[in-house]
């Protein structure tokens, strides 16, 4: 059995991304995830950002993938394209889930290595652990169970991008590397009424309440779970910091470490939008998982921290949604 330290010795130099001009490429630059990338790469001083659209180069194309690596050769690339969605989503298009996430990162990360990239990270999301994983969860606890069936097609390709990262820096001695970030939100989120996720739909409720002059506002549930959130500009600022710093085979969380309860958070969310009617809780509904943090403590042993507190990250969102979101 190899330990996970043998790898390192695979690439002794590996390669940060400290040369300002290399050619950057970030797939899925226009997603809450990839424009938070770069926009950090542009304050970083980054001057060569490789970007295309959905509508310039679908990345489920293998064959337009791999011509645009043979004529852009990037040298760095960050994996932030992705079919994403919520549970009735998954529920309802399985296949897309799991083919369209698979084909991705698949193009991606093989043409990346065969057109010379010499470092590139890829991202998933907290939902590749069991079920039932320890609280916090750890990067290890990958594998030990059963998924989470609502959304194990997702799952299982992340997985499987964790996997071939690996692999490839096994049998190539190349340098891929993958992120885990928890929730995320923030500018660019997805605020849809009936398909987003709990922190915007939050701020969406408030907001439209305000603007109707409604009395009240009711929410599913006790507002007892706890989850962890963190803002997209600190998950940027982890990214570059990954790709700066860290080469290893395994996976690292991305987290704020820090969990609130849905009521805590429902209660802030209001505040931040000025909402001043009453905050209702449907004790009859279902709570869902009680409790889902990260364990992100390898990740703050390199040294990065997150910066962005979730008061100061929600005023943000909300002055990005009220500029934005058309009502
Ligand atoms: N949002 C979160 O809370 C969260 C949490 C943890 C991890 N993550 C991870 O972060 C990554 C990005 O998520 P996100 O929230 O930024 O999603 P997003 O806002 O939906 O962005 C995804 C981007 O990928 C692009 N894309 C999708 N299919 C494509 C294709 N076939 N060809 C080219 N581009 C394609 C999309 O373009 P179109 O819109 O034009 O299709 C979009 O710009 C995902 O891997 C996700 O797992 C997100």
């Amino acid at each position: 059995m190899v330990s996970i330290g043998d790898y390192y010795s695979f690439i002794p130099c590996a390669p940060g991304v400290s040369d300002k001009s290399a050619k950057v490429f970030v797939a899925g630059h226009r997603g809450l995830v990839g424009s938070a990338i770069v926009e950090k790469l542009k304050q970083h001083g980054f001057t060569n950002l490789i970007l295309r659209s959905h509508a310039e180069l679908d990345l489920t194309r293998q064959a337009d993938v791999e011509a645009f690596f043979a004529s852009e050769k990037p040298e760095f690339v960050i994996v932030a394209a992705a079919k994403v969605g919520g549970i009735h989503a998954n529920n309802t298009y399985p296949a897309d889930f799991i083919g369209i996430n698979l084909q991705i990162q698949t193009n991606i990360i093989d043409s990346a290595y065969r057109n010379g990239t010499k470092k590139l990270l890829f991202l998933g999301s907290s939902c590749i652990y069991p079920k039932f994983a320890p609280q916090p969860i750890p990067e290890d606890a990958l594998l030990t169970g059963t998924l989470e069936p609502t959304n194990e097609w997702y799952a299982i390709a992340k997985i499987a991008g964790i996997k071939m990262c690996q692999a490839y820096r096994i049998q190539y001695k190349w340098d891929a590397i993958s992120g885990m970030p928890t929730n995320l939100y923030g500018p660019n989120d997805n605020f849809h009424p009936e398909n987003s996720h709990v922190l915007p739909a939050l701020m969406r409720r408030f907001h439209e309440a305000k603007v109707k002059g409604l009395k009240e506002v009711v929410v599913w549930g006790t507002g007892s779970p706890l989850r962890e959130f963190l803002h997209v500009d600190d998950l940027a600022d982890a990214v570059v910091f990954m790709m700066e710093k860290y080469s290893g085979l395994e996976h690292l969380n991305v987290g704020s470490g820090k969990e609130v309860t849905i009521k805590e958070l429902a209660e802030l969310v209001k505040e931040v939008v000025g909402f001043e009617g009453d905050l209702i809780w449907d004790t009859t509904k279902p709570d869902g998982t009680p409790r889902k943090l990260m364990d992100s403590s390898k990740l703050a042993g390199l040294g990065w921290t997150p910066k962005i507190s979730l008061k100061d990250g929600l005023v943000d969102t909300y002055k990005w949604y009220s500029e934005n979101v058309k009502q």
